[in-house]
């Protein structure tokens, strides 16, 4: 029962252009190489930002050649925006304009015994890890460079650092990174917290 962040990423740290293109990706290698296969039928609700959510109504017609389906997910999903987004016919979706945490509570609800999916983008699994929700990154780093565009997690993570797990080659456009989470709390906020100067 983890929440877990699951992407691929430039190796520069980036998921997708500045405009949102991910046309840079399926050079480097085929999805069904990696975990994801076996990932994704453990995931029992997954949630992403509203630009991810925008790139797959762009893409609806790739996405159904390629998948049979617009949307190809059978799990619940949440799709956090502060707008109205047009919806996907079929697809299982309440869009969200909301703190992560009583999202997060909804979606394990949803998902019982299995994992929740944060698909994207890099700031709202950030929401995730601040509120100390997230447990796992599962990152296809891939063998190019962007120079810009969207971030992988724009978060300062150091202490306690993510703890690597595994890692996997793919080919040689890709390497697959697995990172936990540590949920122990660093000496730095303990030390900021019995700080008589601490304000929260
Ligand atoms: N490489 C990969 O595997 C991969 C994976 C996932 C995504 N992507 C791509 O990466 C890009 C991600 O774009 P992005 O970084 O802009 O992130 P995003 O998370 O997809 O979208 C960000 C937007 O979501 C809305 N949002 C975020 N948190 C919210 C909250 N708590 N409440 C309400 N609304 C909230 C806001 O927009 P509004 O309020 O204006 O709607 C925000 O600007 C997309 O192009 C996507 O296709 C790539």
């Amino acid at each position: 029962m983890k929440t877990q962040y699951f992407t691929a990423s430039s190796l520069d740290g980036f998921i997708a252009t500045e405009e949102d293109s991910l046309d840079w990706l399926s050079p480097l290698g085929d999805l069904n190489d990696s975990s994801y296969p076996q990932f994704i039928t453990e995931v029992g609700a997954l949630a992403m930002g509203s630009a991810t959510y925008e790139w797959m109504l762009r893409n609806a017609e790739a996405v159904a050649s390629e998948m049979g389906t617009a949307w190809p997910y059978t799990q619940p999903a949440w799709v956090f925006t502060s707008r109205n987004l047009p919806a996907i016919e079929g697809a299982d979706i309440r869009f969200v304009n909301a703190d992560v945490r009583p999202v997060h509570s909804e979606m394990r609800a949803a998902a019982g015994a299995k994992n929740i999916w944060i698909v994207g983008g890099g700031d709202l699994a950030g929401q995730f890890h601040d509120a100390a929700l997230l447990d796992e990154l599962i990152v296809l780093v891939g063998s190019a460079t962007l120079g810009r565009g969207k971030q992988l997690l724009p978060r300062r993570i150091l202490s306690p650092a993510l703890r690597l797990t595994s890692v996997r080659q793919i080919g040689t456009g890709m390497a697959e990174l697995r990172y936990e989470v540590s949920k122990a709390v660093s000496p730095e906020l303990l030390q900021h917290r019995s700080s008589p100067m601490a304000t929260s």
